[in-house]
């Protein structure tokens, strides 16, 4: 990674916008569109935060953990003050609970994030204080996600809601969501268009449907032992899966360091298991993993960035990947686009559909590096400094010409730029 003159100026830039979306306890992604506090953006936030503050890094994951529910899933969304700027909200949901929470999850970071802040702690002590007391409600997540949601024992867990997927408006998800009815739908009223154009975001189409399964889980009490059963959409995403493989392999390591045998135990169980289902995702003439479509039983034609996160944890063929990785990059300015710019399909400014995202860079560029790809990585580092350099802490970015998209002034991409600016360390 080169470093360059300004640096120092833009890690203190990153460093404001993380104090200016910190309420106390938790960070809001941004101002307007994402007024409270989510799951896999609070959890990345943290690695921003280390760097300058490490007892406000954990308990950033705290506040996110004391909203466990008691089957142990986290959810995706805490409603921490009413804000009427965002739809849905507390009262679509239902759930329940005294702080109001969404019904849903999102990519479980938190392992690996938790390892990476105990592992390179300046303060040692601290760090094995707050890492002893979240390692069994990191186990209990990981628990719940293949109790319910692999309850076939397949090795994989799906995703009901394309919210839980982070990446919400793939293309991933087209065919698996069209079989959504919209019947029944209780008219809303979005606001995120509100703050954002809406060419940058999903489509009514989309939103309706996101409302329907919100309102049948509803309908199911969130008994999270009925919902994958009667969801319409159960889909198996790499991308998710790799990320909560690495997360249990961080887990692994985390429970032997701090005394947690049967943890440890039971997580490098999943791991092997996880390891050898992803065979089943990989496709050849892709050169990447796929999506598959657990409702329909079959494997989804739809390359995105979803089937190369894998690399996150060393699955499949990482020469491979990291080719595609380059092919992708080099038709569009800025890399990694979040699907493949040769699909019909690609949208460059819409959310999910292509947009460069940071956190997806990171991932990618983590995991390339840790096995045995460092050039790769190190284009894609390069390429997000370029992106913030030359158009400021955006949600996300166009690839083809680097216009910044969505919220502003933005948590996540901000702790990330900390992260590939700090550099050079191992995850
Ligand atoms: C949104 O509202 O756009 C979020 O991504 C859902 O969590």
């Amino acid at each position: 990674m080169s470093i360059q003159p300004g640096d120092a100026a833009l890690f203190a830039n990153a460093e404001r916008i993380l104090r200016d979306n910190d309420r106390g306890a938790y960070t809001i992604p941004t101002r307007g569109l994402y007024p409270f506090q989510w799951n896999w953006d609070s959890c990345l936030t943290a690695l921003g935060q280390r760097h300058f503050d490490e007892t406000r890094a954990w308990t950033e994951i705290e506040t996110l953990l004391a909203h466990q529910w008691p089957d142990g899933m986290v959810p995706h969304i805490v409603f921490h003050a009413p804000d009427e700027g965002y739809f849905p909200g507390p009262s679509v949901w239902a759930t329940g609970g005294s702080t109001p929470t969404s019904g849903i999850t999102q990519p479980p970071v938190l392992g690996f994030v938790l390892r990476r802040l105990y592992a390179e702690a300046r303060d040692k002590a601290l760090a094995r204080e707050r890492a002893t007391a979240l390692v069994p409600k990191t186990d209990a997540w990981h628990r719940w996600f293949y109790a319910n949601r692999d309850p076939a024992g397949t090795g994989l867990v799906a995703i009901l809601h394309p919210w839980e997927s982070g990446r919400d408006n793939s293309i991933d998800w087209d065919e698996a969501l069209a079989r959504v009815p919209t019947e029944g739908v209780e008219p809303y009223h979005r606001r995120d268009t509100r703050h954002v154009d809406a060419a940058e975001r999903p489509t009514e189409a989309e939103y309706d449907r996101y409302l329907w399964l919100v309102q049948q889980f509803r309908r199911l009490g969130w008994d999270n032992a009925e919902l994958h059963d009667a969801s319409p959409f159960q889909v198996v995403d790499p991308g998710f899966n790799a990320i909560l493989l690495r997360s249990d392999e961080a887990l692994v390591e985390l429970a032997d360091a701090l005394g947690f045998a049967g943890i440890a135990e039971d997580a490098r169980c999943r791991v092997a298991q996880a390891r050898a289902a992803f065979a089943g995702l990989w496709s050849e003439a892709a050169g990447q993993f796929l999506c598959y479509d657990r409702v329909a039983g079959r494997l989804i034609d739809s390359h995105s960035v979803g089937g190369l996160l894998p690399l996150l944890a060393g699955i499949g063929d990482t020469g491979r990947l990291a080719a595609t990785v380059r092919r992708w990059r080099q038709q569009v300015a800025f890399g990694v686009p979040s699907h493949d710019p040769a699909d019909p399909r690609f949208e460059p400014k819409r959310y999910w559909r292509g947009p460069c995202w940071l956190v997806v860079n990171f991932m990618l560029s983590d995991g390339l590096k840790r096995n045995g790809e460092p050039a790769a990585a190190a284009e894609i580092v390069a390429d997000s400094l370029r992106l913030i350099r030359r158009h400021g802490f955006a949600e996300y970015y166009d690839p083809t010409d680097g216009t910044a998209l969505g919220g502003r002034h933005f948590t996540w991409t901000a702790a990330m730029a900390m992260e590939l600016l700090a550099g050079g360390r191992e995850a």
